[in-house]
């Protein structure tokens, strides 16, 4: 199914293969993470004030198994906390939450909130990844600068998708990411990073959202991984909130994400995650 290459040194200093994937992998990959970018479109029209996050993701679980999908973050394992896997369908990260929001009914967005909402599914053995951030309400209740965060995180984030192409580096992409970031002021989260992504949700190698030009793993085609930057209106520093999965900015700033799954072609790359629906920032025409 895959040829392995290209052994790269993870931050633990172990080795890992990355994959190398074939043409059957990349319509795998183009029906997953359609699927993927479908359920985000789906609720779209949900994400209004007075809505719990908790029916977003029932709504969300509901869509994907109606669509032969299996939500892979049901269960998935905590790093370190045995007995504490994800309990949801998805991730819902609201105003200063950086990621891994946990969803809830007693969660109820109000106007001018923003949210990240991260969706991974499974099908056929494929994993689709993909995020997109939302606003609650009338755009110019939401405040200027989380306004401004989400347009430069979606550039940031299509900035590093463009650096993607065979002979490229994974430097070259996170540099692509910072430049956009920082330039406009914003500081780039490092304690979480894109991943290689196929028949495992998360795989070799580590996709960072900063770094050096012609630094780390060089490009090759049927390399598959997410790009998901993470940026902070404020500082860059996280912490976790006793629940274990909760990642909030320290100065309680916003923080915004996006993120695509990509391949990588014989001349450049492929989102597997477009919307049909063509949502691709907010606000959305709905
Ligand atoms: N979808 C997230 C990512 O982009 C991972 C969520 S894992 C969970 O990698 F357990 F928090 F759901
Ligand atoms: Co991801
Ligand atoms: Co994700």
């Amino acid at each position: 199914m895959s040829r392995m290459s290209r052994a790269v040194v993870d931050v633990d200093g172990t080795k890992k293969p990355v994959p190398i994937w074939g043409p059957e992998a990349f319509e795998g990959m183009r029906a997953a993470g359609r699927l993927a970018a479908m359920t985000l479109d789906h609720i779209t029209p949900m994400v209004r004030p007075g809505v719990s996050t908790g029916e977003l993701d029932r709504e969300i679980e509901r869509f994907m198994r109606a669509h032969g999908g299996i939500p892979a973050t049901i269960g998935y394992p905590h790093r370190d906390q045995p007995d504490n896997p994800f309990p949801a369908a998805s991730c819902i990260s609201v105003n200063h939450v950086v990621n891994h929001g946990i969803p809830s009914f007693a969660k109820k967005l109000k106007e001018g909130d923003t949210l990240n909402i991260d969706v991974t599914v499974i099908l056929d053995g494929w994993y689709g990844d993909t995020s997109r951030m939302f606003i609650v309400g009338r755009p110019e209740k939401v405040p200027v600068k989380a306004r401004r965060l989400i347009e430069v995180t979606y550039e940031a984030m299509w900035a590093g998708i463009r650096a993607v192409r065979p002979g490229a580096t994974l430097g070259d992409v996170g540099y692509a990411i910072q430049k956009v970031a920082e330039t406009n002021r914003f500081s780039v989260v490092r304690d979480f990073v894109g991943h290689g992504i196929g028949r495992k949700f998360h795989d070799a190698p580590e996709v960072r959202h900063f770094g050096k030009p012609g630094e780390g793993l060089v490009l090759e085609p049927g390399m598959f991984f997410t790009i998901e930057p993470m940026i902070n209106a404020g500082r860059a520093e996280v912490k976790i909130l006793a629940d274990g999965w909760t990642a909030v900015t320290r100065d309680r700033e916003p923080s915004a994400q996006f993120e695509h799954t990509v391949g990588v072609t014989e001349d450049g790359v492929e989102v597997f995650t477009l919307s049909p629906a063509g949502f691709e920032k907010p606000p959305y025409p709905i």
